[in-house]
């Protein structure tokens, strides 16, 4: 008999996007319902690009949260040209910062400040790798001569490679990832210095479901969603029980109006039902004993942190669950969050 129940450490998230303001206010209970820890991306706007920013940001996490949570935001700071190595290293220091990121400039959201050229930053790697410092990556070479599909395996040949063949022990993220070429390259390279995150989205979605009898932007994310040969890599990368992959879901809400638009935005809302999406896809691939290592597990070995004592439990139902309804902000914004193109069986209990 296939399980029908499990019980799993309860998940930390590893790549979301809570933004501030109302949008923060609306969106943080779901991300802090169903994990425990969350790495914060700074893209707002202005990006948050000092140890005093992300200190801020931070207060203004906790101050949204209720009394007695037991959730716990894990800061980022966003690398520009410009970044200071003793600035980014005090805030790891105090406890402030645990990661930095790297947003190859334009690469996506908000990503107009962000690195021009890697060499820009060797110094602040340099120390990161010396500090034990992870790096999350944005793994997409923008430019004028790559295909949009072929951004992320442009930057492992042009960005990924060489950086870690000049910064052998820094330790590196390599997040969302989307293609076969990336999955591979993780599984064969990665381990303790290299890993990468797979969010629900590219789990359940290939690309022709953002043209799927019209154009559909709550599929649109980046990096764009792949073929179908690429969605199936990252199944099998994430539910194969390998220690190098885990879980990160990108939640990155926009505003209805700002994704049904003539320039829709790129992000896809999926914290609302995000373990209930990773469970799907365990199941439908036959691994759903994988599911606690990808989820629970690795994230934790990798960025050294015990693995959390609480637990969650997950139960396959007879008839599909309801899929999670459009949300509103305290200002009047509507936020649809993912739905994914089949039925969703598993629910948290
Ligand atoms: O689709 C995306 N949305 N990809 C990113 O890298 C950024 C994110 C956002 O901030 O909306
Ligand atoms: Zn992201």
């Amino acid at each position: 008999m296939p399980e029908t129940t499990i019980v799993i450490p309860k998940p930390d998230d590893w790549h979301v996007h809570l933004r501030d303001g109302a949008m923060l206010r609306a969106v943080l209970p779901y991300t802090a319902r169903s994990f425990v820890r969350a790495i914060v991306m700074p893209n707002l706007r202005p990006p948050v690009t000092t140890s005093k920013a992300v200190a801020a940001y931070r207060d203004q996490i906790l101050a949204l949260l209720p009394p007695g949570s037991g959730f716990t935001p894990l800061m980022t700071l966003y690398l520009t040209d410009a970044t200071d190595a003793d600035d980014l290293a005090q805030g790891h220091a105090d406890g402030i910062v645990t990661a930095a990121k790297l947003y190859p400039a334009n690469a996506t959201t908000n990503a107009e400040h962000g690195v021009s050229d890697v060499k820009k930053i060797y110094p602040v790697l340099e120390r990161m790798q010396k500090i034990g410092m992870p790096l999350l990556v944005h793994g997409e070479t923008v430019g004028k001569d790559i295909d949009i599909f072929d951004r992320e395996a442009v930057f492992i040949d042009r960005t990924l490679i060489p950086l870690r063949r000049d910064f052998p022990e820094l330790k590196i993220v390599f997040e969302h990832i989307t293609t076969e070429q990336a999955a591979s390259y993780v599984a064969e390279n990665g381990g303790k210095t290299l890993a990468a995150t797979i969010t629900p989205h590219h789990l359940h979605v290939n690309r022709n479901a953002m043209f799927a009898g019209g154009i559909r932007p709550h599929y649109y994310c980046l990096p764009v969603a792949k073929r179908e040969q690429h969605r199936q890599a990252l199944v099998k990368a994430a539910t194969s029980g390998k220690p190098m992959f885990f879980l990160g879901t990108d939640t990155a809400p926009h505003a209805d109006t700002a994704k049904e638009s003539a320039c829709g935005c790129a992000g896809i809302f999926c914290a609302p039902q995000a373990l209930e999406l990773y469970a799907q896809c365990f199941d439908d691939a036959g691994k759903i004993a994988n599911f606690e290592i990808f989820a629970s597990r690795n994230g934790p070995a990798f960025y050294g942190f015990p693995v959390n004592a609480e637990k969650v439990t997950l139960q396959k139902q007879t008839a599909p669950i309801e899929i999670a309804a459009p949300i509103e902000t305290a200002d009047g914004q509507c936020i649809t969050p993912f739905v994914p193109p089949s039925p969703l069986m598993w629910k948290i209990v």
